[in-house]
């Protein structure tokens, strides 16, 4: 029996779909585009299935004869509103057990403006009457691909908060954690919280990668009002404010959690490792 894996085309989905895959897993994978790039980069014995989260009803070909999914809530850039509908569909479908990727701050009230949008789902995960499992990571280490450009082309990075600290997580570190909810007994009702084992700060992150390259990266630090005007076109204003108001608290971000070890049994990847296997993204 396949296990699906939503969000396959993604920076985690990839990486759990590999791992499965190694493992000796049937995989199924959704995506909205089975003709994109991402979607055909996806390992050969993998039996690629279309639909779409915005229209539940179109996940009926990917649910059937499943019995384990990975659940990403990502609706296009924005959080997934359709998960109470998906998750009864699946269960309907014969689904027993599903992995949640999402985001939670629990130090943020409900009705917090960046919290509220995704709380529902976490109660629609809890109440799906599946053997859950949620996995609210740190943040991604993939994320300083959105350096890319600019240390392609100019080798600089254009930043706000040179101190910021954070625990950033390898994705596979992430995806291991999700292969051990899905392919073990033990983690029904489990919330992990994957990070990284060593917290780095912003201008640490963009020098590593500039070792990884083997040439060196430029750190401009910008002021807050100057981080707005620079991320006007990439991100939600929400979105923006969110970020700025993080930057307050440079070591907010730096709490190492002890679950990527504990679930898999070896210690989570550091920085230095990502960017040496993504050296290529930054050169
Ligand atoms: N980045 C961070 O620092 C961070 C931190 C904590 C938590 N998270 C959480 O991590 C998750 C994102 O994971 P990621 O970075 O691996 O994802 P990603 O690389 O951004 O990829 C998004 C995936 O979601 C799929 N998708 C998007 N909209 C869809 C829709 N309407 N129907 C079906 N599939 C859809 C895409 O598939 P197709 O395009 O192929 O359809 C793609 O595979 C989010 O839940 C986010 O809250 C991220």
């Amino acid at each position: 029996m396949p296990i699906l894996v939503t969000g396959a085309t993604g920076t985690v989905g990839g990486s759990l779909v590999r791992q499965l895959v190694a493992a000796g897993h049937d995989v199924r994978a959704l995506t909205r585009d089975p003709a994109s790039p991402a979607a055909a980069a996806l390992s050969s014995g993998v039996e690629v299935v279309a639909g779409d989260f915005a229209r539940p009803h179109t996940l009926a070909p990917a649910l059937r004869g499943v019995t384990r999914m990975h659940l990403v809530a990502m609706d296009g850039y924005g959080p997934l509103t359709t998960g109470a509908e998906i998750l009864e569909l699946a269960r309907q479908a014969g689904v027993r057990r599903v992995t949640h990727l999402g985001h939670n701050d629990p130090s943020r009230a409900d009705d917090d403006p960046i919290e509220a949008p995704h709380r529902p789902l976490h109660r629609a995960v809890e109440n799906s009457g599946l053997e859950w499992t949620h996995v609210f990571p740190g943040e991604f280490m993939a994320n300083t691909r959105d350096w890319a450009a600019g240390i392609r082309t100019e080798g600089v990075v254009r930043a706000p908060f040179g101190d910021w600290n954070s625990a950033l997580v390898h994705e596979a570190d992430i995806a291991a954690v999700i292969v051990a909810a899905l392919t073990e007994d033990g983690h029904a009702g489990r919330v992990y919280q994957p990070t990284g084992p060593d917290p780095v700060r912003r201008r640490d992150a963009v020098r590593m990668i500039g070792e990884a390259i083997g040439r060196p990266v430029r750190f401009d630090e910008l002021t807050p009002e100057q981080a707005r005007a620079h991320w006007k076109d990439h991100y939600p204003a929400e979105v923006i404010e969110w970020f700025l108001e993080m930057g307050r608290y440079p070591d907010g971000n730096g709490w190492v959690a002890p679950d990527v070890e504990q679930v898999t049994g070896r210690p989570g990847r550091t920085f230095r490792q990502w960017a040496a296997e993504h050296a290529d993204d930054f050169r």
